[in-house]
């Protein structure tokens, strides 16, 4: 029997996940399966005891279950709970251990795919949600000069400013104090892109060389990469490179073996 994997979420039927871990686990000849479970959105507990029912040995979490897998996991990484969320779930008998890959991904595809180098930079987060709040330590620990947040709701950033700065130097940005400031990186974590929006960043925050993330990605550019283009980037990137790193992430915690990503990335994205 092949050893039992899933991604969970509503929705889900969307999701990549079956497709990278299928290339993940082909590549390194292992005897898995990996499916997409739908659960209902109050029924993520009983879709879990299903799962383990089924001699399921590990879990990836999507919207909207991230918050309820960390209330679950009865060991935590020290990402997970700095996250205050999880995105993967390792089932060991009784135990669950939850783990959040997401920060680990989009900087490894920051640093090693898109050879961008974090240290010393001036870093813009835009968004103060569950995106934005999961990647703040791994990003925190690559050392950059400054993490500066900006949300629409301010008081949302100011918490995160006040949760994290013993992690580094994070403070929390009106987007209306932004005009004038200049960053080496900006990452859109809001949910803007999905509605077609952009959030309200003034125009002239690109450094010269600087990338522009989007953690989102779809067809074509999102607004805040049109938006970056408009204003002269170079480097744009979507959240396709992010979206396999995690995933990678996800493998290696639970199969010991860090797959190979550069295949995969290409061939997400010329399925797109
Ligand atoms: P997620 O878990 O994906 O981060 P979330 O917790 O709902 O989702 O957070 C969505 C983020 O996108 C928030 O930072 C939200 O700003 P608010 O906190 O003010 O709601 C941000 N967001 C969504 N749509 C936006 C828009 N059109 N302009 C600016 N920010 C937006």
């Amino acid at each position: 029997m092949p050893d039992y994997y899933a991604v969970i979420g509503n929705p889900v039927a969307h999701s990549k996940s079956p497709l990278i871990h299928g290339e993940f686990s082909r590549q390194a000849g292992q005897d898995m399966r990996y499916e997409a479970i739908l659960a209902p959105r109050d029924g993520f507990l009983a879709a879990v005891a299903g799962f383990r029912q089924h001699g399921g040995k590990g879990l990836n979490v999507t919207v909207p279950f991230k918050l309820e897998a960390f209330g679950i996991s009865t060991r935590l990484t020290g990402r997970a709970s700095a996250a205050q969320a999880v995105n993967t779930l390792v089932l060991e008998g009784e135990a669950i251990l939850g783990d959040n890959t997401d920060g680990a991904g989009l900087v490894r595809d920051i640093t090693d795919n898109l050879g961008f180098s974090l240290s010393g930079k001036r870093v813009l987060l835009v968004g103060a949600g569950g995106a934005a709040r999961g990647v703040i330590v791994p990003l925190l620990e690559r050392e950059p000069r400054i993490l500066a947040i900006a949300n629409r709701t301010r008081e949302k950033a100011h918490d995160l400013q006040r949760r994290f700065s013993g992690f580094g130097n994070v403070v929390a940005i009106d987007y209306t104090d932004l005009h004038g400031e200049r960053f080496d990186l900006v990452i859109n974590a809001t949910s803007a892109s999905l509605a077609g929006e952009l959030p309200p960043l003034p125009a002239g925050i690109f450094a010269a060389g600087s990338l522009a993330y989007d953690m989102m990605y779809g067809n074509g550019h999102t607004p805040f990469l049109q938006f970056a283009k408009r204003e002269g980037v170079a480097g744009l990137a979507d959240g396709v490179g992010m979206l396999v790193e995690q995933a990678a992430e996800s493998f290696f915690l639970w199969r010991g073996i860090r797959p190979r990503t550069d295949t995969v990335i290409e061939m997400l994205r010329s399925h797109a």
